[in-house]
């Protein structure tokens, strides 16, 4: 076993040498820097198609396309003055742009983190036995695992620094929903992912995401989000997996997309609650991701505003409590774009300008409506499931 440090104090996995915890701890720390969040770009298909804009999901899904939107994303002139981390797909982490320019140097050269999606989805089969949740298929886990070994070391070698893993977990209390076998198979996979990261170099996080489909009330939110955290801070410490080089990203406690609105207030002293709870301060940051919302809510307003009242309500919390977003940074950006190269400067400004909202919000100090959006013209419903 590796010799006492302080660092190390009564932390005892044998498989992170001194140097391996320093670099983790080192990375989650600078994606944890004040003001920081991260830039969630690794939808499987077009991010048009995930946005929830009805002229926009009209933009060709082509490998060039999503070439030509993401690196107008990465080449946003300031970005890493709000975003520390961007999440990326593999076909993006491997992809280089029209001009040849690899997407990872981009990602740095503008003063960025590229990290990558290792998460293969879920097959919709799910768990055997598990009742059928308001997503209209049973409870899941996500594919990935056997592979994950090789996969981490291909991106940390790429120049990702971290990774993510989403499972997804559904409300329904009346059929026991999560029940307590998803909460097992899900902290479980996740805490193994974890560990796999860290010993490839890779900063975990953590995505254990309860979707609000349904017509639950917040209660029943803030009952299940406490649960699966303390399920997978169980599961993360059985697993050794090395806390201050790991990071959380939770689902803000909310109401069902069908069920009773719940205000900001609402959310950010339940969603602060669960989070007191159940997440050790060793943690060094928390980002949110920002959901699926109602249709009568600009979900990029909405998720800004959440975060700001939160930072309102509680000036002193123990972790870095900030943003992931995709759908939530993304959509009056890709309104504005909408294909077209003469738009990118447009683009980039949307962009800018709602990562500097959620800057704010981390300080408490978004003033609603102040950002531009495209609001709730064109919204439609948005691709659901795997990410
Ligand atoms: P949202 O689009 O809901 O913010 O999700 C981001 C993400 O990375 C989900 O895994």
């Amino acid at each position: 076993m590796a010799s006492f440090t302080l660092e190390r104090a009564g932390y005892v996995n044998p498989t992170l040498s001194d140097a391996q915890m320093a670099e983790l701890k080192g990375i989650a720390e600078a994606l944890s820097a004040p003001g920081k969040g991260f830039l969630a770009s690794d939808e499987s298909a077009g991010p048009w198609l995930r946005a929830g804009h009805s002229e926009a999901k009209k933009i060709p899904d082509t490998e060039e396309n999503r070439a030509a939107y993401r690196s107008m994303l990465y080449k946003t002139p300031g970005l890493s003055e709000n975003v520390g981390g961007v999440i990326l797909h593999t076909e993006t982490l491997f992809q280089s742009d029209a001009e040849g320019n690899k997407m990872v140097d981009i990602i740095t050269g503008n003063g960025m983190i590229p990290g990558i999606k290792v998460d293969q989805g879920y097959d919709k089969k799910g768990l055997p036995g598990t009742a059928v949740g308001p997503l209209g298929h049973p409870e899941t886990a996500d594919k990935g695992l056997d592979s994950l070994e090789s996969v981490c070391a291909k991106a940390y070698a790429q120049g990702a620094r971290f990774a993510k893993w989403r499972n997804v977990l559904q409300i329904s209390p009346a059929d026991g929903l999560p029940s307590e076998l998803a909460l097992v198979e899900s902290s479980h996979s996740l805490a193994r992912y974890a560990a796999i990261c860290q010993r490839n170099g890779l900063v975990p996080i953590v995505e254990p995401e309860i979707v609000p489909n349904g017509d639950h009330s917040i209660e029943a939110c803030a009952i299940a989000t406490e649960r699966v955290l303390l399920h997978q801070f169980q599961a993360l410490a059985l697993h050794k997996v090395y806390l201050e080089g790991c990071l959380l990203k939770p689902n803000m406690v909310k109401g069902g997309l069908t069920g009773p609105k719940a205000s900001a207030t609402e959310i950010a002293v339940l969603t602060i609650t669960a989070l007191k709870r159940t997440v050790p301060a060793a943690i060094p940051g928390i980002f949110f991701l920002s959901g699926e919302m109602p249709l009568d809510e600009d979900n990029e307003e909405s998720a800004t505003i959440n975060l700001s009242k939160m930072h309102e309500l509680f000036p002193r919390l123990p972790w870095h409590v900030s943003y992931s977003y995709g759908k939530a940074l993304q959509k009056t950006c890709i309104v504005t774009w909408m294909g077209k190269k003469e738009n990118d400067e447009k683009a980039q400004a949307a962009l800018k300008a709602r990562c500097e909202a959620n800057t704010a919000a981390t300080h408490g100090k978004y003033a609603a409506g102040t950002c531009p959006s495209v609001g709730l013209d064109g919204n439609i419903a948005q691709a659901a499931g795997p990410y």
